[in-house]
């Protein structure tokens, strides 16, 4: 396999110690974003254009400890998941690159906990993608693992590298988003590729090969839909003081709207979009306008 051995040269050219890598400061700045404010999700809504600038740095630091723990728990369970799979036969080409892929991740797990726990005094709860496994055949169990794992990177990618270049957030946050970009550059290549491979094997043993892709096209599509729903934390609202009104308070109700705002579809689009598009292109889904 030339592509996993380049992977594989490449992660180690580009190895680095975590725990030396960053300078922690005692505390991040809140005089200034901590992100681009298109990525902000109130950003095209009516409601943005009420907010104050310090509503807009509170939400820009509470949306970014939401991605934080986003990352942790995505983490968790795609090394999990590795785990669980690297020395069956049918992955023995890959448990080489599994082995790398486990460390880079753990890594991340460790910065992004630390950057939460430090700055945000917490990890967000979130709810990983959990499908309903009873009556899955296996390969399909797997597919399903390694989409959620790819569109959950390629999701924090677009974030990481608005970030990862951008001069005006402070140090620490450009630092860790743009480390995280680099890394995840290698992880999306392995992802898709294994996706590609995965995908063909059930294509050719299946014995109803329509039956089959009907409902991967439904399952990869639910997967979609469950991360830009994770984007809109009703915590990170409330916990930046961000309401719909002064006569509307809760948090859950705000979500809601921000979730479903007609204005919020294109940057969903925008964020999204090249992942459902590969998903598409292989076959995985039909159409890509769903988002
Ligand atoms: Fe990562
Ligand atoms: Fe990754």
């Amino acid at each position: 396999m030339p592509d996993l051995e380049k992977l594989i040269r490449l992660s180690k050219e580009r190895q680095y110690d975590v725990y030396t890598r960053f300078d922690w400061p005692e505390r991040v700045a809140e005089d200034r974003l901590w992100c681009d404010e298109s990525l902000l999700t109130t950003y095209g809504t009516d409601l943005h254009g009420t907010l104050s600038e310090q509503q807009l740095i509170a939400l820009s630091k509470w949306e970014a400890i939401n991605f934080y723990s986003l990352n942790v728990h995505g983490i968790k369970d795609a090394l999990e998941f590795v785990c669980r799979k690297m020395y069956a036969r049918r992955y023995a080409d890959y448990t080489e690159y599994m082995h790398i892929f486990l460390a880079e991740e753990n890594a991340h797990m460790w910065f992004f906990a630390r950057f939460c726990q430090d700055y945000g005094g917490k990890i967000y709860k979130t709810l990983a993608y959990k499908e309903d496994q009873a009556g899955t055949p296996p390969l399909l169990d797997d597919l399903y693992m390694f989409s959620s794992t790819l569109i959950f990177e390629e999701f924090v990618d677009y974030y990481n590298r608005k970030v990862g270049e951008n001069a005006s957030v402070p140090d620490i946050v450009r630092e860790i988003n743009l480390q995280h970009h680099l890394d995840e550059s290698r992880h999306v290549k392995f992802g898709r590729d294994i996706i590609k491979d995965v995908l063909t094997s059930i294509r050719d043993e299946a014995e109803d090969w329509p039956e089959t892709q009907s409902r991967i096209d439904a399952t990869i599509r639910r997967i979609f839909l469950h991360f830009v729903g994770l984007m809109y934390n009703p915590h990170a609202y409330a916990d930046a003081g961000v309401h719909l009104s002064p006569d509307a308070p809760s948090a859950a109700q705000t979500r809601n709207y921000l979730r479903n705002a007609p204005q919020r579809r294109p940057h969903h689009e925008q964020w999204f979009k090249r992942t459902a598009r590969y998903f598409e292109s292989i076959g995985a889904i039909s159409d890509s306008n769903f988002l």
